[in-house]
């Protein structure tokens, strides 16, 4: 089961894992409440994978690539993981499948601290629009992603402060909404 965590605020390498101490886990629960959506497939085989086709159609993903990041394979690798690791917020959810390697994805909560979700092949996840967050390889240096998308691809990047969009206000309101609903509970 994928692994979330709140990160340490010591600024070594990135690809460290930055655990607090004792670490301080999350849920999927917790994540899903801050709009975060994961599902468990079998990466060996999703170039056929009838959950993922069933998933997708569900859910509109019409578009897919693959990206491999990794140093002998993407171009410009180590600007690109600068640009990857610049919290940013896009306004479409951003859908990955990690199909083979490992990676981190971070995530703000609602107090603004970071939360560390390490990913691993057969993991997939949604970051939803308007949530601030980056990514990252792990020590293992090696990614290789699906990037699914709802109708044509838009990878825009915009970089923290980026609150002005309508998309970062609904997904304040969003977690505001939610939060309150749980705590009521
Ligand atoms: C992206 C990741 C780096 O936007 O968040 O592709
Ligand atoms: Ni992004």
């Amino acid at each position: 089961m994928v692994q979330a965590w709140y990160m340490d605020d010591s600024d070594d390498d990135q690809r460290n894992p930055h655990q607090l101490e004792p670490n301080q886990t999350l849920s999927l629960e917790q994540l899903k409440n801050l709009g975060v959506l994961y599902w468990k497939l079998n990466a060996d085989i999703y170039e056929t994978d009838p959950k993922l086709a069933k998933l997708r159609d569900e859910k509109g993903y019409s578009f897919s690539d693959i990206i491999t990041i990794r140093k002998d394979t993407l171009p410009n690798y180590e600007e690109k993981l600068k640009i990857f690791f610049t919290e940013h917020l896009h306004l479409d959810d951003e859908i990955r499948y990690i199909v083979d390697g490992s990676g981190y994805f971070d995530v703000r909560d609602k107090d603004e601290r970071w939360i560390r979700i390490a990913m691993e092949k057969g993991d997939m996840i949604t970051l939803p629009a308007g949530i601030y967050h980056r990514f990252t390889v792990d020590q293992k240096n090696y990614t290789k992603a699906m990037r699914l998308f709802v109708g044509e691809p838009v990878w825009t990047a915009y970089n923290r402060p980026a609150d002005d969009f309508d998309c970062r206000k609904q997904y304040i309101e969003y977690i505001n909404k939610t939060l309150a609903a749980v705590a009521s509970i």
